[in-house]
C-alpha cells in the first residue's frame, strides 16, 4: 500500500491506496488557524506534525495496513508557507508564516521600487508578492530574537511544509523542485538556490533544504515516526503540482483547476520554462531524474476559504455543503456580489492591499445571497484566471478539468460551466491532490509507471454549459464592477 499525506491550509487528509491504485483507507482533521493581526496568518508547525502523525495512523488503520504492508509515502502540501525549526531538537522556533500572510507587502513594494522585480521574475517565474516564501524568511530572520545567528550556526533551518514533514518523518532536511520553485529563492531554469536572490533577502543558503527531484528518495521513516512502518518517502510535490499530476495532465497543453482553500489553475508547459505573461506565474510542475516539467499558473487566493469564513467568521452556516441548497434557493444573485479579497488578490491582479468587498445588498438580502455570492465568486475568479491564460497561450480553453472539495457542489460546477462557456469535467477521484502524491510516490518507489496514471484517470461527471450569452455577459459585468471597487 501507499500512504499519501496531503497537508493543506486548513486540514490534513491522509489516503491509503493499494497496489492497483484503489482507495483503501482515509482520515482527515482540521487544525487551528491563527490570525494575530489583520492580514497575518500563522500555523503551529508542531500542531501540524501532531495532526499528520495522528491522521496517518487513522488512515493506515482504516485501510487495515499492518506491518510490512506499506511500501512508500508521498507528501503533498500547502505551498510557500514557511516553517523554521531547530534541527537538533526538532522543535519549531516560531509559528509557520502561511502563504496567505500579507505582512511583507510593504517590503515587496520596496523591493519593486528598488528595481528588483525583473531579476525575481526572470529567475523564479514569480512576482514580488508577500504570497511567496522569501520575504517571509527574511521577516523571521529580522524579527525573531537571535534567529539569524542561529541560522548561521546551523541551529535554525527553514523549509516549506513538505520539508518540515519529511524532517519529522525521516530526519532529512530536503525539499522537492516544485516546492522550491515557490520560494523566490530558486532559479527554476538552473534548478538551484540562487546566490543573488539569497543575498537580496539575506537568507543564509546553508539554512535551506537540499532540493531533489519530486519523484525519488527523500529519506526513510522510522518505526516511531510512522506507526511501526519503515518505508521510503518516495514522492513530494506542492499540492497544486500534485493535483496536476493526479489529473494525468502529463503532456504540454493539459491543465486543471483545483478548488481548495484557494483555487489554482495550472497548465503543463513541457520541458522549457515559459516566460510568464503578465498576471501569471511560471512554476516547476515536477522533476523526474534530470528532467524538469514546467507549468503556467494562475493563483486565486480565496475560494473555499470564503465558505469557511461564512461558517467560522460570520457563523451563518454550520457546514460548507449547506451553501449548495442556499445558492439554489434563489433564482438569481439579485445583484449581490462578494469579492473575497480576504488575503489580498492574486492572479491576475496581484494586489496585496485589496480587502474583501460585498456589493449590492438590499433590505431583502439574506444569507442565501451571501452563500450564492461566495460560490459565484469562485467561478468568476476562475474565469478571470483562465482568460489570462488563454491570452498568454493564444488558444481558447475547450474544457476545464476540475478537482478538490468544492467539486462535490453540483450547483457550483454547473455555474462554473455556465459562466465559463465550456464543459467542466470532474474525475472519479476528486481528491486529486492526494492521489497525485500517491502516484508520485508509487512511480518513485518503482511500483507504477507514468502510463499507469494516464490509463487510470476517469471522468465522473461532465457539466455542459447551459447559460445564454446575454445572461453570462451581464453577470460578468456585475462581477467586474464589484472587482473595480475592491482593488486598492
Ligand atoms: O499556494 C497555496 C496552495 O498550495 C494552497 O492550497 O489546497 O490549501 O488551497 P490549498
Amino acid at each position: 500500500m501507499i500512504l499519501a499525506i496531503d497537508e493543506g491550509t486548513t486540514g490534513t487528509t491522509c489516503l491509503v491506496f493499494d497496489d492497483d491504485g484503489t482507495l483503501a483507507g482515509r482520515a482527515y482533521r482540521e487544525f487551528t488557524q491563527h490570525f494575530p493581526r489583520p492580514g497575518w496568518v500563522e500555523h503551529d508547525a508542531a500542531e501540524i506534525w501532531e495532526a499528520v502523525h495522528a491522521v496517518a495512523g487513522e488512515a493506515l488503520d482504516d485501510a487495515g495496513c499492518g506491518p510490512g504492508m506499506l511500501r512508500a509515502v508521498g507528501i503533498t502540501n500547502q505551498r510557500e508557507t514557511v516553517c523554521v525549526w531547530d534541527p537538533h531538537t526538532g522543535e519549531p522556533l516560531h509559528h509557520a508564516l502561511v502563504w496567505q500572510d500579507r505582512r511583507t507587502a510593504e517590503r515587496c513594494d520596496a523591493l519593486r521600487a528598488a528595481g528588483h522585480e525583473a531579476l525575481v521574475r526572470t529567475k523564479t517565474g514569480l512576482v514580488l508578492d508577500p504570497y511567496f516564501s522569501g520575504t517571509k524568511i527574511e521577516w523571521l530572520l529580522e524579527h525573531v530574537d537571535g534567529l539569524r545567528e542561529k541560522a548561521q550556526a546551523g541551529r535554525a533551518v527553514f523549509g516549506t511544509i513538505d520539508s518540515w514533514l519529511v524532517f519529522k518523518l525521516t530526519g532529512e532536511h530536503v525539499t522537492d523542485q516544485s516546492n522550491a520553485s515557490r520560494t523566490l529563492l530558486y532559479d527554476i531554469a538552473k534548478g538551484e538556490w540562487d546566490d543573488d536572490l539569497c543575498a537580496l533577502l539575506g537568507v543564509p543558503k546553508q539554512a535551506l533544504p537540499e532540493v531533489r527531484p519530486s519523484i525519488g528518495e527523500f529519506g526513510t521513516t522510522t518505526p516511531e515516526t510512522l506507526h511501526g512502518h519503515v518505508v521510503p518517502v518516495a514522492g513530494i510535490a506542492g499540492d497544486q503540482q500534485s493535483a496536476l499530476y493526479g489529473q494525468a495532465c502529463l503532456d504540454p497543453g493539459m491543465g486543471k483547476n483545483t478548488y481548495g482553500t484557494g483555487s489554482f489553475v495550472l497548465l503543463n508547459s513541457g520541458a522549457a520554462p515559459p516566460l510568464a505573461p503578465p498576471g501569471l506565474l511560471t512554476t516547476v510542475a515536477w522533476g523526474i531524474g534530470q528532467r524538469t516539467v514546467y507549468a503556467l499558473e494562475a493563483a486565486i487566493f480565496v475560494t473555499g476559504a470564503g465558505v469557511q469564513w461564512l461558517r467560522d467568521g460570520l457563523g451563518i452556516i454550520e457546514r460548507a455543503d449547506e451553501t449548495e441548497a442556499l445558492a439554489a434557493s434563489l433564482d438569481g444573485n439579485d445583484g449581490v456580489y462578494f469579492v473575497p479579497a480576504l488575503t489580498g488578490l492574486g492572479s491576475p491582479h496581484w494586489d496585496p492591499y485589496a480587502r474583501g468587498t460585498i456589493v449590492g445588498l438590499t433590505r431583502g438580502s439574506t444569507k442565501a445571497h451571501l452563500a450564492r455570492a461566495t460560490l459565484e465568486a469562485m467561478a468568476y475568479q476562475t474565469v478571470d484566471a483562465i482568460r489570462a491564460m488563454e491570452v498568454a497561450c493564444g488558444t481558447p480553453l475547450t474544457e476545464l478539468k476540475a478537482d478538490g472539495g468544492a467539486t462535490a457542489n453540483g450547483w457550483l460546477m454547473q455555474f462554473q460551466a455556465d459562466i465559463l462557456g465550456v464543459p467542466v469535467v470532474v474525475p472519479e477521484v476528486a481528491e486529486t491532490t492526494a492521489l497525485g502524491a500517491a502516484l508520485l510516490a508509487g512511480v518513485g518507489a518503482g511500483i507504477w509507471s507514468q502510463d499507469h496514471i494516464a490509463r487510470t484517470w476517469r471522468a465522473r461527471t461532465r457539466y455542459e454549459p447551459r447559460m445564454g450569452e446575454d445572461e453570462r455577459a451581464g453577470l460578468l459585468q456585475g462581477w467586474s464592477a464589484a472587482l473595480s471597487r475592491t482593488l486598492s
